[in-house]
């Protein structure tokens, strides 16, 4: 595993803005597998940055998202697919029908990941695969506990995601109880995978996925197993892995 260890949460961002524009111009037909979240906010405003200065070119770049929620349409404000509208998509010229999202208002919610699982394997997999962490150590929905050979499946949120998700939503009513998301196997497929953390309140997480055993208790862990892993983080996310290390 490669580590860059940054100053600070703008370093970090540009730093992996860096290794995925690398990826985009040796290989401009590139499948980039992204992530949603706070964390990759400020890698996607470098993009958009070089992008405007004519340095890179998505024209023939493909997407595949990590999750989406069940039951919030494209152009909801919570849903993935706007964030990635706004973060992304809206100011790059990325051809529209060569992103992919999971379709949170998909009458079958286990046909639509089959479908998706169908759209990876069709692009012929993923090149590099952008993560951020949960503090209990998640990638993508993936929680403590579940499998580890799955896909892009659904799942069923936890109470306090839930709660934790409440104050997004009009009433409780609104506020999504299910998610589909790659899949462990589907990120572990991936050629390449470049995880990014950012924060103290990460550090312990970073530290255990890292240092720890692999096992489904810790899903980042999986990650040691992974034959091309950079991991990019702040001084204050990785100071603890350092350590141990
Ligand atoms: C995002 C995703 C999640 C986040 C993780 C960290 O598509 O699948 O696993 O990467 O929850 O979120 P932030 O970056 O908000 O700390």
């Amino acid at each position: 595993m490669k580590i860059y260890m940054t100053e600070d949460y703008q370093t970090m961002s540009r730093k992996a803005a860096n290794i995925l524009s690398a990826q985009i111009i040796l290989k401009p037909t590139s499948v980039l597998g992204l992530a949603t979240g706070s964390t990759p906010v400020g890698m996607y405003k470098q993009l958009v940055i070089w992008y405007e200065k004519g340095d890179l070119d998505f024209s023939a770049i493909k997407t595949v998202n990590l999750d989406e929620y069940v039951g919030l349409e494209p152009t909801h404000e919570q849903s993935y697919h706007h964030y990635m509208q706004e973060n992304l998509f809206d100011h790059v010229n990325i051809n529209p029908a060569n992103t992919n999202v999971p379709d949170g208002l998909a009458a079958d919610p286990q046909g639509e990941c089959r479908w998706y699982n169908e759209v990876i394997h069709r692009l012929g997999g993923i090149d590099i695969q952008v993560l951020g962490m949960g503090h209990n150590g998640h990638i993508g929905f993936n929680e403590p506990g579940n499998a580890f050979e799955l896909e892009t499946h659904v799942v069923d949120l936890s109470e306090r995601t839930i709660q934790a998700n409440a104050r997004f939503f009009d009433s409780m009513d609104d506020v999504p109880r299910q998610a589909m998301t790659m899949g462990i196997k589907s990120i572990m497929m991936a050629k390449k995978i470049l995880l990014m953390v950012s924060g103290e309140d990460k550090a312990d997480a970073v530290n255990r996925a890292f240092t720890g055993p692999v096992t489904p208790q810790m899903p980042a862990s999986i990650l040691q197993l992974h034959p091309y892993v950079t991991l990019v983080g702040d001084r204050a996310a990785l100071s603890r892995l350092m350590e141990n290390r």
